[in-house]
């Protein structure tokens, strides 16, 4: 069993050697256990209210990475040489509004609420997304809203996969709105319950990084007595 300063210095031995990935090794590949770990880290992340707003998808297909290839300049290496490539799928505001058969769906069977606790939980949600974010004046806003969330599994899968000693790359560098077609008409996405959000590739870098520049913790951390 790890002490209290051995995971402290673990921790940070995790967040200053993790880097995204500029270039991988092709013969590389990362472990089905690994890979297992790594989903669950994501799976298992928080979301609002606990809805899980997303979908991962494990794009294999080689016919489908080279079609988005032109189109995604941030994926460029990963989608050449990274052993796994994962989307990762937004839900639209069809599923996601207070009153959806999605949100019923994760209230009832998912996160077992009573009806009374349902109908408690989902006048919340309806306050929530109509007041207080006011996610209901644009389709656009609403759908941001659900990408953010997409970036908590994001950041746990980087920080899953540095455990295990596998790099990775996070990636928005891409035309969402050329991608997102390919993807639709090939049927990645069904475009009435998913968007893109991004995307996230694992393997085995085949070059040394740029050294880590960060600010210093005073320019980041404000403490306000
Ligand atoms: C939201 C997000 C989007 C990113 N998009 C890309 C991308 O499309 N392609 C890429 O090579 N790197 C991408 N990066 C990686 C950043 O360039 C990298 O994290 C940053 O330069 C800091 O370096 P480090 O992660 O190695 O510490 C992205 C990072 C984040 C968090």
């Amino acid at each position: 069993m790890t002490n209290k300063k051995e995971m402290r210095e673990l921790i940070l031995n995790i967040f200053n050697t993790r880097y995204a990935c500029k270039g991988y090794d092709p013969e590389k590949k990362v472990s089905e256990e690994d890979f297992k770990v790594i989903m669950e880290a994501a799976r298992l992340s928080p979301s609002s209210m606990g809805l899980e707003p997303w979908k991962f998808v494990l794009l294999n297909n080689k016919d489908i990475k080279e079609k988005i290839r032109p189109y995604a300049w941030g994926a460029e290496v990963s989608l050449a040489g990274a052993s796994h490539f994962v989307l990762i799928l937004a839900r639209k505001p069809i599923d996601m509004k207070y009153d959806s058969d999605y949100i019923e769906y994760m209230m009832n069977d998912v996160q077992h609420f009573t009806d009374e606790l349902r109908a408690v939980r989902k006048n919340k949600l309806k306050d929530f997304q109509e007041k207080d974010l006011k996610l209901l004046e644009s389709e656009r806003v609403f759908f941001e809203w659900v990408c953010r969330q997409t970036y908590i599994p994001l950041a746990n899968m980087l920080t899953a996969a540095a455990m295990l000693g596998v790099d990775s790359t996070p990636m928005e560098g891409f035309n969402y709105d050329q991608v997102e077609k390919i993807l639709i008409e090939e049927g990645v996405i069904d475009p009435e319950h998913f968007g893109l959000s991004c995307m996230i590739a694992f393997g085995y870098k085949n070059r040394d990084h740029r050294p880590k520049t960060r600010r210093k913790m005073e320019a980041v951390l404000e403490i306000i007595e």
